[in-house]
């Protein structure tokens, strides 16, 4: 068997009941293989937010099981949970949740700063996240300064301040124009090289084209590629 750093085993997810139940998954078999650049595509409210909420351990299945780096979840506290996402998930979003009122380098600071980093540290290792994404010479800048890739460039190195093997991003490009979206994936592809697994929806062709690993899902189920 490969190396698998998540894992699914015949995952389902239902909302609502009686009249109003929805299957969003129906038995997902998913092997996401570690230092992969896997991209989940599919059409819309067919359960690919479903999915990567369940993933990244943010939700718990309504059956099934998910593996999270060798570790089944449900056997977790929510405390527990948690502390498991904090220290191997970074998230991204669609819209990027940055703190409007701080800098650029405070808001990665505050999540240093959530992530038990030493108040002493969280600015230096805040402007290397900056520059790691290519941003050094905005660690200033507020949100509403700062383009729609660079705002993005700055969510993902908030997201990588625990320095989790593992990115997980629900269209982080969906809001931006072709050339913020280059951006951003030019930044997603550095930090695969340096041996994150990316983790991606996306509703691009060109994007999943360059996937590494690409994953469909229809119907609640993984389709054969
Ligand atoms: N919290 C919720 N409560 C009830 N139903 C939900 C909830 N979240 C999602 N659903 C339903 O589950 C199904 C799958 O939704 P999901 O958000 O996973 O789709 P998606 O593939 O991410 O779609 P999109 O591409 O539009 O983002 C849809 O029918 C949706 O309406
Ligand atoms: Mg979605």
């Amino acid at each position: 068997m490969s190396d698998a750093i998540i894992k699914t085993v015949q995952l389902t997810k239902e909302y609502g009941r009686g009249a109003t139940l929805t299957r969003a998954l129906r038995g997902v078999d998913l092997e996401i293989p570690r230092g992969s650049f896997t991209c989940i595509i599919g059409p819309s409210g067919h359960g690919k937010s479903t999915l990567m909420h369940l993933i990244g351990g943010l939700d718990r299945p309504s059956g099934g099981s998910v593996i999270i780096d060798g570790q089944q979840i449900s056997s977790l506290s929510e405390k527990g949970l948690a502390a498991l996402r904090a220290s191997k998930i970074g998230f991204v979003f669609q819209f990027f949740n940055l703190l409007q009122s701080l800098t650029a380098a405070e808001n990665i600071e505050t999540a240093l700063m959530l992530a038990g980093v030493p108040e002493a540290k969280q600015k230096p290792r805040a402007l290397e996240l900056l520059e790691l994404v290519g941003l050094s010479e905005k660690a200033d800048s507020k949100p509403g300064q700062l383009s729609g890739g660079q705002q993005q460039r700055v969510a993902i190195a908030r997201a990588l301040a625990n320095d989790p093997p593992v990115l997980l991003m629900d269209e982080p490009t969906g809001n931006l124009d072709s050339a913020a979206e280059a951006e951003v994936m030019a930044v997603l592809e550095e930090l695969n090289k340096k041996g994150k697994t990316v983790i991606l929806v996306t509703h691009s062709s060109e994007i999943a084209a360059r996937a590494g690993n690409l994953v469909r899902v229809r119907d609640g189920q993984i389709e054969a590629a």
